[in-house]
């Protein structure tokens, strides 16, 4: 069996810098046409300047033969300046700005304490047509890690939302019911991201017969009634939800480590992993839409003319790719992924 699709994009990616950066582009530009490439480098990525940059060693890295095109964002601190916000809007390369909530995420230090403080920069965000793509979780030490998704809903999403009615805003790796519920029943600014690993799997993948680190990424995994609903949320058709793998290379060492770091890489099979997920859940017919569609549609960007096929044709991943000097575990790896690129 054969599938073949308006080739896809990737709307929330991490591709880090230098050698590891070169290492795994090639696997995001086989599959994807655009993808929205994540801020967090270390220094973030943080103004024009540095994310033309940055965009230049992406495109350098893209093999001959792959046209692909990085969708850039910046990443919103508190003292970013009104001026970066204008500057990002006239800079035609820049989409969006993303927030990290301090503390929430892998090198999200520098991200926001006190939202209130930027307001005025989502106003000009807002006023500019630049979206904010949001990692939507409370870091209140007396939140329990599975309701931090939900209470960042009512805390301080639902007052965003109305605050800023035209503001589009992407609720990126949605991991709970509460979250789908919200994006679904909120206005047409309101869409997002969801991942393969939180489609495919819940808590139990990474804490059951040990603790199990290369399931480990933030928002962690919730149980199986989120997993369920968020497959709910796919098979509606609903043009708010797309993709966004999420695909975070970490070091295996990093990974495998008394304090491991939450990411998890999936951009070997970016594509391979939805066409699985959406199969086994019989909605094959409603993948287009969510992987090559709504995306484009909601960012404002024309849909891709190539395509891509898919063939239902069992493979394995490695056990590793290098990664820089190191190696990296990707998802599935050695297990059985049903569909290949052709
Ligand atoms: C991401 C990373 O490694 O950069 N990690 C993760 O667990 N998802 C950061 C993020 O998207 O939160
Ligand atoms: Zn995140
Ligand atoms: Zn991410």
């Amino acid at each position: 069996m054969e599938i073949t699709l308006i080739k896809p994009d990737d709307w929330h990616l991490h591709l880090r810098d230098g050698a590891i950066l070169r290492d795994i582009v090639p696997f995001t530009t086989a599959r994807f046409a655009r993808a929205i490439v994540m801020p967090n480098l270390q220094p973030p990525v943080t103004k024009v300047s540095a994310a033309v940059e940055y965009r230049q060693r992406i495109l350098e890295a893209v093999p001959a033969g792959n046209r692909f095109e990085p969708l850039m964002t910046l990443y919103l601190t508190e003292s970013t300046p009104l001026s970066e916000i204008e500057a990002a809007a006239a800079s035609g390369i820049i989409k969006a700005f993303k927030l990290y909530p301090a503390g929430a995420t892998t090198n999200s230090n520098a991200g926001v304490k006190e939202i209130k403080r930027i307001y005025p920069l989502l106003e000009k965000m807002q006023e500019t047509g630049l979206l904010l793509l949001i990692h939507g979780e409370v870091v209140d030490s007396d939140i329990d890690i599975f309701d931090r998704e939900k209470i960042f809903i009512d805390r301080t999403l639902s007052a965003l939302v109305s605050d800023f009615p035209e503001l589009k805003i992407v609720f990126e790796h949605i991991t709970t019911r509460d979250a789908a519920e919200f994006v679904r029943d909120g206005s047409e600014k309101l869409a997002a991201t969801l991942t393969p690993q939180h489609l495919m799997y819940n808590r139990n993948s990474l804490l059951v017969g040990g603790i199990k680190p290369h399931y480990y990424c933030l928002p962690v995994l919730k149980r199986e009634a989120h997993r369920a609903a968020l497959i709910e949320t796919i098979a509606s058709g609903s043009p708010k939800f797309f993709l966004g793998t999420d695909s975070a290379p970490h070091a295996r060492h990093t990974k495998e480590n008394s304090c491991g770091c939450a990411g998890i890489f999936s951009a070997h099979a970016g594509i391979e992993l939805y066409a699985e997920i959406f199969e086994q859940a019989g909605i094959l017919d409603k993948l287009e839409g969510f992987a090559s569609c709504h995306g484009p549609d909601f960012y404002g960007l024309p849909r891709n003319q190539e395509t891509i096929t898919l063939r239902k044709e069992a493979w394995k991943p490695p056990s590793s790719y290098p990664l820089a000097s190191e190696t990296l575990v990707p998802l599935k790896a050695e297990e059985t992924i049903h569909w290949q690129l052709v």
